[in-house]
């Protein structure tokens, strides 16, 4: 069984050698949940490895700590450096993803392992989900998902076609997709978290958005601690990639209060939602 998954998750993208110790510092404030992905391009895996290693030797358990990482396909690497090899078959070069991020992140087990976008055809993506379930079967792996999934149908596949179901839906949170309301739905009817990114960089409007800055005034928080709040009471597991002491500190005691139903429903006003 998965472990259960943080209501908030520490993005580790574009952190190059800082990685290690803002891991580090987002796991000494409080955060249990870890994103990253064994993308060199975007992610320092072997630093969040380091950063979770110095915590470990202080004292925090492995159990109480989600890692969760990715299997970018070839076309999201950089040519120089694919951490699998490039000219093996998609089976290979995802089980030797799984065990470069098993050695990088320096643990026996993943919480989770998402294919970070769909494969170009929908049976490529299921070929590369059977060998996601090998891995669970195999106990490397506690549970899988996918990311940058957008496609309704594809998702639906995925989570009545198949014998280990999606534990993690990991997309943009934008107005461009209409903020996936279909495939929050599914992800509500089949039990899957999803999981928002972009959360902030997309949504200026709402967070400068005078309604929104009169609900988070009369809780005494800042827009984006009102924001994620709002999202979380939905049942979306926000991803906050902060580099700021002061900004993860608001973003763990967003989760700590709680917003009136009117309110939630006021701010998902904000994004044309009912
Ligand atoms: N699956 C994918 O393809 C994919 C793509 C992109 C990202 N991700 C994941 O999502 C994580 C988050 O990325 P993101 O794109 O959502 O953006 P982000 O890295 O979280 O950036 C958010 C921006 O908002 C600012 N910010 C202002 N107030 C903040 C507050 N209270 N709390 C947090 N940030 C605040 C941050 O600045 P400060 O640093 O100054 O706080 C930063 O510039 C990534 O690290 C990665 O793990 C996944």
């Amino acid at each position: 069984m998965p472990e259960a998954m943080p209501p908030l998750l520490y993005g580790t993208a574009w952190k190059k050698e800082r990685t290690s110790t803002l891991v580090e510092l987002a796991l000494r404030l409080g955060f249990r949940g870890i994103d990253t992905a064994c993308q060199p391009k975007h992610y320092d895996e072997g630093g969040v490895g380091a950063g979770v290693a110095e915590c470990l030797a202080r004292g925090l358990t492995r159990e109480s700590l989600y890692l969760q990482t990715k299997f970018t396909p070839l076309a999201g690497q950089d040519p120089n450096r694919v951490p699998y090899a490039r000219q093996a078959n998609l089976a290979t070069q995802i089980r030797q993803s799984c065990e470069r991020s098993l050695e990088n992140l320096r643990t026996t087990y993943l919480d989770g392992l998402l294919l970070h976008s769909p494969l170009p055809s929908a049976t490529q993506t299921m070929e590369a989900w059977q060998v996601l379930e090998e891995l669970v079967r195999s106990g490397v792996v506690r549970s899988i998902g996918i990311s940058n999934c957008y496609s309704p149908d594809l998702f639906r596949k995925l989570c009545e076609e198949t014998s280990i179901k999606p534990h993690a839906l990991q997309n943009r949170f934008y107005a461009k997709t209409g903020y996936d309301v279909e495939l929050r739905a599914l992800c509500r009817r089949h039990g899957v978290h999803y999981q928002s990114f972009w959360t902030l960089t997309a949504n200026p409007h709402v967070l400068e958005d005078p309604r929104l800055q009169a609900i988070a005034a009369r809780y005494g928080k800042t827009p984006a601690q009102t924001f994620f709040r709002c999202l979380m009471h939905e049942g979306i597991v926000p991803l906050t990639g902060t580099t700021s002491r002061e900004h993860m500190q608001q973003d763990l005691d967003a989760v700590r209060f709680t917003l009136e139903p009117h309110d939630v429903r006021v701010i998902f006003g904000l994004l044309g939602l009912p």
